[in-house]
């Protein structure tokens, strides 16, 4: 098979597509003929060596991808060959034959096509246990999104909508991104690289949420505009940190914190994945419903052959990706 190999830690060109041995799967392991892989902002920490999970090298990098099963190993009876399958693996997914452990695998429902499957997989099952489970989302909640035009902040939109928030603010850069980010669903935006930041983005907030500000702020971007959320956070709010992609980690300030019963918390999916399988199974199930129904509509905007996995990178490197980027496999997206 070919997949993505990164020999030594660099940057994403660094990286080779090329013929790597066809792996086996062992006990409990399963192995997908990989159809449509997941393109996500991580992968390139993964490829430079700068994420918390540093791989020993050889390895190809990937966190999700969709295909069908092609083996299984000894041990594992809840999938068989031919299943269609949704994997979000630690790494590997950048191949077209992907191993993963049984908890790193979901069924693919029949009716949810294999590019919006990789799309409905990693930053919709993120923005589900950031909303839900550390957001503390309730019907009636003003939401701010950060980050809103990126792959997490698309997800928080629509999964904030499908849970009955009362308002979903976006927070965006650029005429662009607002655009984008109301055809995916948001309800209002702000301009988040307007100068003057702190100010004219807290006006904007409370003007849009009648004075309330944000019951729950989903933040993948930290930096100036996670200050300025965090000044704009209601009155027992809660503040989810979920990602850097501005590369800059914010300092919380305690004193918002004590004055208005802010709580702020941090989401790391992964650990939902490992620590709480079951759960992980139960958010993609009602991630998968509710695309069924019409409530979820990733946007997709950019499919490129996996062997341009760099181009797709680079993009994303450079804040100019949108929603999601799926790289398609030769085993083609049917
Ligand atoms: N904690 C977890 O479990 C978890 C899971 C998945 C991802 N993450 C993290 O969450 C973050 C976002 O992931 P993603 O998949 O949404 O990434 P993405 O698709 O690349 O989107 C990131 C978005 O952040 C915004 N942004 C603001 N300033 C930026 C800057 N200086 N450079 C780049 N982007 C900037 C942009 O949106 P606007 O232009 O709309 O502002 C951009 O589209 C990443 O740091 C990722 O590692 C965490």
């Amino acid at each position: 098979m070919k997949a993505v190999v990164v020999l030594a830690f660099g940057d994403v060109d660094s990286a080779r597509f090329e013929e790597v041995v066809d792996p086996r799967p062992g006990v409990g392991q399963i192995l997908v003929d990989a159809k449509a892989v997941d393109v996500n902002f991580p992968d390139i920490l993964y490829i430079e060596g700068r994420y918390q999970d540093r791989p020993e090298l050889p390895f190809s990098p990937g966190l999700g991808a969709t295909g069908r099963v092609a083996e299984v190993g000894a041990g594992v009876e809840a999938f068989s060959p031919g299943q269609r399958v949704l994997v979000l693996p630690r790494y590997g997914a950048y191949a077209e034959k992907v191993l993963v452990a049984a908890n790193e695998c979901f069924p693919l429902p029949a009716d949810v096509p294999f590019d919006i499957g990789a799309a409905l997989g990693l930053v919709y099952q993120t923005a589900f246990f950031a909303l839900i489970d550390r957001g503390k989302l309730a019907a009636g909640d003003v939401v701010l999104v950060l980050g809103a035009s990126g792959g997490v902040g698309m997800a928080a939109i629509q999964l904030a909508r499908a849970m009955g928030a009362r308002s979903v603010i976006a927070a965006t850069r650029g005429s662009d991104g607002a655009d984008f980010v109301r055809k995916v669903g948001a309800d209002v935006v702000v301009d988040s690289s307007a100068e003057n930041l702190r100010t004219r983005f807290r006006a904007a907030v409370l003007e849009q949420s009648s004075g309330h500000g944000a019951d729950v702020v989903i933040d993948p971007v930290g930096g100036d505009v996670s200050a300025a959320a965090l000044r704009v956070t209601a009155w027992c709010g809660r503040f989810v940190v979920v990602g850097f992609a501005s590369g800059d980690i914010p300092k919380i300030g305690a004193n918002y914190l004590l004055v208005k019963n802010i709580a702020a918390t941090g989401l790391q999916w992964t650990d939902y994945r490992d620590r709480a399988p079951e759960r992980a199974h139960r958010a993609q199930e009602e991630i998968f419903a509710l695309w069924s129904t019409g409530k979820l509509r990733p946007e997709i905007t950019e499919r490129l052959p996996l062997a341009e996995y760099a181009a797709a990178l680079r993009k994303i490197r450079g804040g100019q990706a949108k929603g999601k980027t799926i790289l398609l496999t030769q085993h083609g997206a049917n």
